[in-house]
């Protein structure tokens, strides 16, 4: 059944395409997952997703929120059909709020942009994705993103203050408050953080800051015959003095194929440790990287760790980890399990014996210092084999107490396993405040929650939803 546009363009302001080019674009992100995008619109303002939202309703049309596309398990594709609705262009940033330490911004705003156009502030967003340079606030916020500076940060979560919200009632609500504080029953922002666009269109995010450090310096250090790497990470994390902000591991493999990037110079011929050190000077940073280096000693590191002076170039390299993966192996498990950071070891080597007894490529790489690492597994995701070996994987973080989402969140393929985490009564209040904020079901269907059935608008699945091959977008 073809989408009712003609009875949308009326009444919506903004522009409405339904090109085949730009249902192609919207119809992907950057993970392996193929939705069907049937018209994409860009609303100019927030009576135009008021409209779209009602009009949705009465044509039990999907509607898929969409920011820079990079998000890794199919968030931001539809798959059950309709409109994405693109917030890329709604990049305004305001000014900072120096009393309360907050900014509001448009959720399109890039999250690298937005860390250049605070900088003279003296103030940044913390949570650094690797997708940095492209991933969009608004996606920052539906999956709860993080990266490495979350080690000292923590997630997206704890660094918004409020966000305006059309909810999939086409009613508008502001969640959160107008003061610098507020005591007023629990938080109900805290529930649109990481649902995934399937609650409400949020347009338009308060963001606290934090103060910028003087000098962020990134240290690589060589750990080939360092293992466990819990007592490492423990021991950094016992020394608030270093002002460590990011701990960060790379296996052999993935740290090989980052020294081969122009200008990498990294140390070492085996896996790395990433660390960020923030200080306020010179002085400071000379004194930190001193206890750093005897504590290094100390832990048996004995190669030498190399400084690198502005700690961002590290992370847009390591960022390109996943990249440099698409380019060598292509179609792949990209996995973001995370467990108690005491037990990472266990994780590293249940990892290994999969893919031994799968006997299938494995490259780790992730939040070392948070117990989130990425597998990369190079099989088909949604071959039998893929399946079996992405449900051992979650198995193993279960077994260990962990989670099959560190931060990048559910979408459409990790929804099954979502129960076992939260439990039946977690589940319960979940599909209970999906249903006061999306009666209907349209926002985002087919992500998240397991189906029940009735949740799913009745316009239907689309059969080809499901996995394609694709180059992710850089
Ligand atoms: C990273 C993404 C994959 O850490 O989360 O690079
Ligand atoms: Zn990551």
């Amino acid at each position: 059944m073809a989408l009712p546009l003609s009875t949308l363009r009326g009444r919506f302001r903004g522009e409405l395409s339904d090109s085949a080019a730009e249902r192609a674009r919207a119809s992907a992100d950057a993970s392996f997952v193929l939705g069907r995008a049937e018209a994409v619109a860009w609303p100019n303002d927030v009576d135009d997703v008021v409209t779209l939202v009602l009009w949705a309703r009465e044509h039990r049309v999907p509607l898929t929120a969409r920011g820079g596309g990079t998000s890794l398990d199919g968030e931001s594709v539809p798959l059950h059909g309709g409109v994405v609705v693109d917030f890329a262009r709604w990049t305004d940033v305001a000014p900072v709020d120096p009393v309360v330490g907050t900014v509001r911004v448009g959720p399109g705003v890039v999250n690298r942009a937005l860390h250049d156009q605070l900088t003279p502030s003296g103030r940044f967003f913390p949570p650094n994705p690797g997708s940095w340079r492209s991933c969009s606030i608004g996606g920052n916020l539906a999956t709860n993103a993080s990266g490495p500076r979350s080690f000292r940060y923590g997630s997206t979560r704890r660094w918004v203050h409020s966000a305006d919200v059309v909810l999939g009632t086409g009613e508008r609500v502001t969640l959160g408050p107008s003061t610098a504080k507020r005591s007023l029953g629990p938080d109900l922002l805290d529930l649109v953080v990481g649902s995934e666009g399937t609650l409400g269109l949020v347009t338009s995010v308060t963001l606290r800051l934090a103060t910028l450090p003087a000098r962020r310096t990134g240290v690589v250090v060589p750990v080939g015959a360092i293992e466990p790497l819990a007592p490492l990470v423990v021991d950094l994390a016992s020394r608030p003095s270093l002002r460590i902000s990011a701990v960060e591991y790379v296996d052999a493999r993935v740290a090989e194929a980052l020294r081969q990037r122009p200008g990498a110079r990294l140390p070492g011929t085996g896996p790395l440790v990433l660390l960020e050190v923030e200080s306020d000077g010179e002085e400071s940073e000379g004194r930190a990287l001193e206890e750093l280096d005897a504590t290094l000693r100390k832990l048996a590191v004995s190669e030498p760790a190399s400084v690198v002076a502005d700690a961002d170039r590290l992370w847009t390299l390591r960022g390109e980890a996943g990249a440099i993966l698409d380019g060598a192996s292509g179609r792949r498990i990209r996995e973001d399990v995370a467990v108690p950071v005491r037990l990472v070891d266990r994780l590293l080597s249940d990892l290994r014996r999969i893919s031994v007894d799968f006997g299938v490529e494995l490259y780790v790489y992730g939040h070392l210092g948070q117990g989130n690492l990425h597998p990369n597994v190079v099989v088909d995701p949604e071959s039998p084999k893929g399946t079996a070996v992405r449900r051992a994987i979650y198995d193993v973080a279960a077994s260990l107490g962990g989670t099959v989402s560190g931060e990048h969140g559910v979408g459409s393929r990790k929804r099954e396993f979502v129960p076992r985490e939260l439990g039946p009564v977690g589940v319960r209040l979940l599909r209970g405040w999906k249903s006061l904020c999306d009666p209907d079901g349209i926002l985002n269907p087919g992500k998240l929650l397991p189906d029940l059935g009735p949740a799913t608008p009745s316009r239907g699945p689309s059969p080809s939803a499901g996995a394609v091959a694709r180059t992710p977008p850089e």
